[in-house]
């Protein structure tokens, strides 16, 4: 018989740099593999895995609804998707929202939210979306169109058009690039896999500005940074910026599959009836899922907690010679390094029982925000051992 190893790699197309760990359970920020192996998880997934491995409300909420509703289509109601786009637009301010099923769909929504918003207004021609130089968007054809870096502008050709990179944080570049054919500037306020970089307060503010005097929507991917990764529940609040669209996925579905583009008051009513859909976008069983998370987040002191358990992994990490700087907001963490290959820190890591990710040349962490204590401490001394 074949090992899972084995089976993966024989049948599923070779497009993940896998690490050879079989992941069998897990409970909190800790997992185990076959060999019975523990590793506190400081990656959630890709931070998805908001509330750890099966959280008991969360499991609980999402067994519950298995055993009600599976499924139904969107030509009909169903009130996990109701209650959820209810507590996300109150909790965020947003008017009404749109569900996919991952972060490239919220962003295509996104995208034909903007171009129909100023086709509506200004007819045809106006169709640009200025994105940023080592963004990242997804992996659809449209979303690597957008996404700013380009290695990932090969093969797939003819890409779709209508995109321009702007350098990330030069107000310069970014008043070069606009003409008027812009329809829309989207944004990661901290490039994640572009190696976890947070954008400059000024370079923000002037994009907010440009947007509103030009009639142009904002969209922040918040597919990495929301839903509390950053110590707020939407990494804008750090920039008291509002986009007029902001795109979630990872973390909202708290391990399952759900992509949520939020559009204000201006975009609202953008998309009308066959103007978009999806078979499975708002699916009940994701979605009663997701409404723990946004329960667990809404606790008093939980998003504080998330920033004190951040500050006190960034101490811990920054204080260690070999590391030159440590990025990112909250508990989305990025280590320059200053001898040692980030590959070789993940799989030293490993080793030692301890899951962590990299982001171009730069280790990162994206930890459960509910990790007790004791897993981050543990999970902080496997870490700084690694690197000493
Ligand atoms: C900022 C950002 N946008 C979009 C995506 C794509 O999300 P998904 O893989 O769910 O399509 C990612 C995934 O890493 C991301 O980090």
């Amino acid at each position: 018989m074949l090992s899972t190893i084995e089976q993966t790699n024989l049948h599923i197309m070779p497009t993940y740099g896998r690490n050879d760990v079989v992941i069998v359970n897990g409970y909190g920020a800790t997992c185990y593999d076959a060999d019975g192996k523990k590793y506190i998880d400081f990656g959630s997934g890709i931070g998805t895995t908001s509330l750890g491995y099966c959280n008991d409300a969360w499991a609980e909420a999402v067994c519950e609804q298995v055993h009600k509703v599976q499924h139904t289509s969107n030509l009909f109601y169903h009130q996990p998707q109701a209650m959820l786009a209810e507590k996300l637009c109150a909790m965020t301010g947003y008017q009404k929202l749109f569900f996919g099923n991952s972060g490239a769909e919220a962003n295509e929504c996104a995208i034909k939210i903007a171009r129909k918003y100023s086709f509506d207004r200004y007819g045809k021609g106006r169709h640009t979306i200025i994105t940023l130089v080592n963004s990242f968007h997804g992996r659809t054809i449209t979303t690597l169109s957008a996404t700013g870096q380009d290695v990932f502008h090969n093969y797939f050709f003819p890409f779709t058009e209508g995109f321009k990179f702007a350098k990330a944080n030069d107000i310069a570049d970014l008043h070069d690039k606009l003409d008027d054919t812009v329809c829309g500037i989207m944004i990661e306020y901290v490039q994640g896999e572009g190696g976890v970089m947070a954008l400059n307060p000024e370079f923000v503010a002037e994009i907010r500005k440009i947007c509103d005097e030009k009639d142009i929507l904002m969209i922040a991917d918040e597919v990495q940074t929301g839903v509390g990764r950053t110590g707020k529940l939407l990494a804008g609040e750090h920039y008291q910026c509002k986009a007029d669209i902001t795109t979630l996925a990872k973390g909202i579905g708290g391990g399952l599959p759900i992509g949520v583009c939020l559009a204000n008051q201006k975009c609202a009513d953008v998309l009308g009836i066959g103007a978009h859909g999806s078979t499975f976008g708002g699916n009940p069983v994701v979605c009663a899922g997701a409404v723990k998370v946004l329960e667990t987040l809404e606790q008093p002191g939980m998003l504080d907690g998330i920033l004190e358990k951040s500050k006190f992994l960034r101490g811990q990490i920054a204080a260690l010679d070999e590391v030159q700087e440590v990025s990112g907001l909250g508990m989305m963490i990025g280590i320059a390094l200053k001898t040692k290959k980030a590959s070789d820190v993940l799989k030293e890591c490993l080793a030692n029982g301890l899951l962590v990710l990299t982001a171009k040349d730069r280790v990162r962490l994206l930890p459960p925000l509910t990790i007790s204590e004791e897993e981050l401490k543990a999970g902080a001394e496997i870490l700084c051992h690694v690197l000493k």
